[in-house]
């Protein structure tokens, strides 16, 4: 059975999951959401079976990832399924989230989603983890993939639910979704930064470009922290407090991964 991924990355966890589902599924093409902006057209995947892997933000989904799923038509779709990635809580409200945009779509909605922890990214309140305390959650990561693959392959329908979880949701998700675009006021790039432009290659809201050799940030910031974590020289920074902070992407994925999820269709 052919399978279309739709994926969302900021430092790579969630394509390192998604490349691991479409190995263990076989026959699956792998699609960034990023690579979808501009225009306002309905998406109808040329595939059977679709999935959706992308990160939770506040409890919830990734801004363009949910103004994707909007576009989505699943009419022609047998099964689909998402795959969130977290660093620790507000995976069930995020599915939630996500099967409920789908459910005004065309098509049957969401029939199964997961959750995946994986080593958390978001700088702008902790370090990532690192080590060995970063290799055990990857390790366990892989371990839960392929129980999800398999999943999968049997069709089956799960759809975790926490009643706390929609909670935290309805309390944090809103002013994040109002306010992310405009989160990028607070970076600042310093003397450190060499002009290589890996951040504005990266960013897959196109949100950066090189003014004299500097990034400079326009204002349309998903929050995705890429920036923050893959600069070679740690030369950006959001605020006071991300100076002494671990940076980190998966070991998996590389710089060229990242860049390669903006490439025009
Ligand atoms: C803006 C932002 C908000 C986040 N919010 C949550 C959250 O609510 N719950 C959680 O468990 N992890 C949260 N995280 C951590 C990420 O979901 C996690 O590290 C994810 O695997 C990153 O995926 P990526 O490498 O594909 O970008 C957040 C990260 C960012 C950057």
């Amino acid at each position: 059975m052919k399978t279309v991924i739709y994926y969302f990355t900021g430092t790579g966890n969630s394509l390192a999951g998604a490349k691991k589902v479409a190995a263990g599924l076989g026959d699956t093409e792998l699609v960034p959401v990023a690579s979808l902006q501009g225009t306002e057209e309905d998406i109808l995947p040329g595939a059977d079976r679709v999935g959706i892997v992308c990160p939770v933000y506040f409890s919830g989904l990734p801004v363009m990832v949910a103004e994707f799923a909007g576009r989505l038509d699943l009419s022609r779709s047998t099964y689909t399924f998402a795959l969130v990635t977290l660093g620790g809580s507000g995976g069930g409200s995020t599915l939630r989230q996500l099967s409920d945009i789908l459910s005004k779509r065309p098509g049957r909605g969401l029939d199964a989603g997961f959750t995946v922890r994986m080593p958390g990214n978001y700088i702008l309140l902790y370090g990532s983890p690192t080590g060995n305390k970063r290799d055990r959650v990857l390790a366990a990561a892989d371990k839960r993939l392929e129980m999800i693959v398999a999943s999968i392959e049997r069709g089956d329908k799960e759809m975790p639910f926490s009643a706390f979880g929609g909670l935290i949701h309805h309390l944090m998700y809103p002013r994040f979704a109002a306010g992310v675009h405009e989160r990028d006021r607070a970076f600042t790039v310093s003397d450190a930064c060499t002009s290589c432009g890996t951040c504005r290659d990266i960013c897959p809201a196109r949100n950066i470009d090189l003014v004299n050799g500097r990034p400079v940030w326009k204002h349309r910031c998903e929050l995705c922290c890429g920036c923050i974590h893959l600069c070679p020289t740690q030369a950006i920074q959001a605020g006071k407090k991300t100076a002494g902070r671990a940076r980190f992407h998966n070991p998996e994925v590389s710089v060229a991964d990242l860049k390669g999820q903006r490439s025009e269709r």
